[in-house]
């Protein structure tokens, strides 16, 4: 495992405060448990990620959460283009600013999400003055403003980067994003090989997507991966965004992914981790989802409590996955969750508004789950 500031003894010493004493900080959940920082500590990093609100509101329960309970971080939304940068020359640093420090103060690796992707960036980025689409080199030189932007500012604290997100399709062809139409299909290429000039040389540069298990998909990023190695383009990482189901990627599934993408060398970060609990399967592709209703079907429990069966099966669902990581944790450097508590999940309002999920370890009042307890018994 690639060590990303966090030394073995820091944890160690951690480890020793949090389970012998009680430390100021340490809620009570937590006095008598180890951690997933600390069970994991000699395996990979345990990450999650925060929102704006955490850093806005004052004892945000979140982030006590956060600094207690994992060893990385990653922003939501925050380092994203039409955050960072909604308008040409205007900048909002106020939140990865203080992400960026909080990583430095408490010791935790930080992850910069993300340079380029075709969602949440403004329109603004592809177009000229004029409102027409900018030329090939117009948006390289776009893109490579950006990168020295998150150098400069960042490149001393933040050291692991998904450099692009999802520029590749199920089936395995390229996105046809902006991105791609106006660069053309060495889009990724040019991406990382800006990255590499402009990004520290001690930065992790990660390629990000979801389904990854997909063949299609997964086909094309190996590929793409190899074509890297035998150019010289750097990569430093294969990040797989883990947003899954109850059933869905198979642990066979997982087992198998795990292995094609490991033996091209590079570290594997699973990036945003999270099960759907509530499913999405009926939901498919349908763009028009967020115009749905939750009903009491789709959103069985909107008063957030979920009866003992079903945490079961949840608890499992995670023991088999974190299996799967455990098996293959000389591969794996960071295990990321989207969010800390089911509360701050996305999927509460995504694919469809209003649902009430639980597809994370801590629930909405902080407290540990099942799944909690049964992924640091896995490795005690
Ligand atoms: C999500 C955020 O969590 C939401 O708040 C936002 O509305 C949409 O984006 N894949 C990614 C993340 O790479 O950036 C997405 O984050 C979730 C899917």
């Amino acid at each position: 495992m690639k060590i990303y500031k966090i030394s073995h003894l820091a944890v160690i010493a951690t480890l020793a405060i949090g389970v012998f004493s009680c430390s100021e900080k340490s809620t009570a959940q937590s006095v008598n448990k180890v951690t997933l920082k600390e069970a994991y500590a000699d395996k990979f990093l345990v990450g999650a990620t925060l929102g704006a609100s955490m850093f806005t509101t004052p004892n945000h329960p979140s982030l006590a959460l956060a600094k207690e309970n994992f060893s990385a971080i990653t922003l939501d939304n925050d380092m994203k283009w039409e955050r960072i940068n909604p308008l040409p020359g205007k900048f909002n640093f106020e939140i990865a600013d203080k992400f960026a420090q909080l990583g430095v103060d408490e010791n935790i690796a930080t992850v910069g999400h993300v340079l380029f992707w075709h969602s949440q960036t403004p329109d603004w980025v592809f177009k000229d003055d004029e409102g027409n689409l900018l030329t090939r080199e117009a948006l390289l030189d776009r893109m490579r403003e950006r990168a020295k932007m998150f150098a400069s500012r960042y490149g001393d604290r933040i050291k692991i980067w998904d450099v692009v997100n999802e520029a590749i399709e199920d089936d395995g062809s390229l996105r046809k994003s902006l991105y791609n139409q106006i660069i053309g299909d060495d889009f990724i290429e040019q991406a990382f090989i800006i990255a590499d000039q402009e990004m520290p040389k001690d930065a992790t540069l990660i390629y990000n997507d979801y389904g990854m298990n997909r063949v299609g998909r997964r086909d094309t990023v190996l590929a793409m991966v190899k074509g890297f190695q035998q150019k010289g383009v750097r990569i430093d990482g294969i990040g797989l965004q883990g947003h899954w189901g109850m059933v869905n990627p198979t642990a066979e599934i997982i087992d198998t992914t795990l292995t094609l993408y490991a033996a091209t060398g590079l570290p594997l970060h699973i990036t945003e981790l999270d099960v759907d609990f509530l499913g999405r399967d009926n939901f498919g592709a349908n763009v028009d989802i967020k115009k749905l209703k939750a009903t009491p079907e789709n959103n069985p429990y909107p008063d957030g409590n979920v009866p003992p069966e079903a945490e079961a099966k949840f608890a499992k669902r995670y023991t088999e996955i974190f299996q799967q990581f455990l098996k293959h944790h000389d591969s794996i450097d960071r295990v990321t969750f989207w969010g800390v508590t089911d509360g701050d999940s996305w999927l509460n309002s995504w694919p469809l508004e209003g649902r009430t999920n639980f597809p994370l370890l801590f629930k909405r009042d902080g407290s540990t789950k099942q799944a909690h307890d049964n992924v640091i018994a896995l490795v005690k």
